[in-house]
């Protein structure tokens, strides 16, 4: 795996951690008050289960997923109105779609082959662009940008974020029970976790931030703490 494409130069922030930490909620506002990019590397992850169950392909068909992985067409398109980053997938426009518990646990699922994640790596690395890139992910901070000036690992207790994700599904109209989502959470969690390559870890060089008694504001205000801390040229 090369760089190439990647700027070594421009500065990355590196938020990883489990589902429902609040990683892209507070990504993407720390990407918005620093005005940098931001890379939803999971969006990637649940584009490309999308696209192969879309092309039925069977998804412990390694080869077959790896070659949707590599040959699907995914375009973040920005909202002009400053509303939600619109996700293109081979030309549909699969923003909702991604978003499911299904798409989640198929991500989840291609996400284990070593292929796929190989696939991936350039395509994320390009998004390291001037003038800095706030990576969100599982392991930004360990493979992807390994190399970043700053890296943070946010966790919260499953519980809570069982139930952020209700309170959000509840509020797009979906049905769905806490109970389920807890075991969801969980399973995925261990899936993630145990997987044999890039498993969900904290980088050693990585802070932590326990958010389960935070608010998404205090959260944001630690993490650009710890960013201009660690980056002092962000002030300057
Ligand atoms: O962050 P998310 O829930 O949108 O991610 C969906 C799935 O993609 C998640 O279960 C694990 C996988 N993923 C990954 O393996 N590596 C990443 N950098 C991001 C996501």
């Amino acid at each position: 795996m090369s760089a190439s494409s990647s700027q070594p130069s421009v500065p990355v922030l590196t938020i990883d951690g489990p589902s429902g930490s609040g990683k892209g909620t507070i990504s993407a506002a720390v990407a918005t008050t620093l005005g940098w990019h931001l890379l939803d590397s999971g969006a990637i992850y649940r584009a490309v289960g999308y696209a192969a169950s879309m092309a039925g392909v069977d998804l412990s068909d390694a080869a077959a997923v790896t070659r949707c992985a590599q040959a699907a067409r995914i375009v973040f398109r920005a909202a002009r109105d400053g509303g939600q980053t619109r996700v293109i997938v081979n030309g549909f426009d699969a923003t909702d779609e991604i978003r499911t518990e299904t798409c989640g646990a198929a991500a989840s699922a291609i996400a284990a082959i070593p292929a796929v994640r190989n696939a991936l790596f350039e395509r994320q690395r390009a998004f390291r662009k001037a003038p800095g890139l706030v990576a969100d992910g599982r392991d930004m901070g360990t493979v992807v940008f390994s190399d970043a000036p700053c890296k943070v690992f946010l966790t919260a207790s499953a519980e809570e974020r069982a139930k952020r994700r209700y309170k959000q599904l509840k509020e797009k109209g979906l049905s769905v029970t806490l109970a389920t989502l807890l075991r969801e959470i969980e399973a995925r969690d261990e899936r993630d976790a145990t997987r044999k390559v890039a498993p969900l870890k904290p980088a050693r060089d990585a802070v932590v931030i326990d958010t389960t008694a935070l608010s998404i504001a205090e959260v944001v205000a630690r993490v650009l703490a710890i960013a201009r801390a660690a980056m002092p040229a962000l002030d300057g």
